[in-house]
């Protein structure tokens, strides 16, 4: 999957995030090893704070409803936000959970050549396993 169509649909989907309280927007796509589909994720704000959902942890929500993601690891990840924004801890723990190879690609969403390119176990050492 070339990187310019993540970027692409990462940018097309921040547009879609519900983040009325914050005003941060965040768009998330993600491919999986051995599949060409592009799975996305926006932030979704809620009245009780608390209760917000990630970019990030939508993506892979929505990869996990097609596919089994122990057979199709995440491989490569775009997070876009601007500023530039690396995913939170929470969101770390989640997509450690299939892969420590994947690569997470922060792309400013106001000038796209800006990037941080991160390998989840680099994020996230020593993630909680059970
Ligand atoms: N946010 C994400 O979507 N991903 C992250 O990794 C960090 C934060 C969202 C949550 C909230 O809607 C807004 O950014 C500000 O925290």
């Amino acid at each position: 999957m070339p990187l310019p169509d993540l970027i692409q649909a990462a940018a097309e989907v921040r547009q879609r995030a519900y983040a009325p309280y914050s005003k941060f927007l965040v768009g998330a796509a993600m491919v999986l090893a051995g599949s060409d589909d592009i799975f996305v994720g926006c932030n979704v704000e809620n009245a009780s704070f608390g209760l917000t959902i990630c970019a990030e942890r939508m993506a892979v929500g929505a990869a996990v409803a097609r596919y089994d993601l122990r057979q199709y690891p995440p491989q490569q990840m775009v997070v876009m936000a601007h500023p530039l924004a690396a995913p939170c801890g929470a969101c770390r723990q989640f997509l450690s959970e299939f892969s420590l190879e994947l690569e997470v690609v922060c792309v400013d969403a106001l000038e796209h050549q800006r990037r941080q390119i991160y390998k989840i176990s680099d994020l996230l050492p020593n993630n909680f396993r059970l």
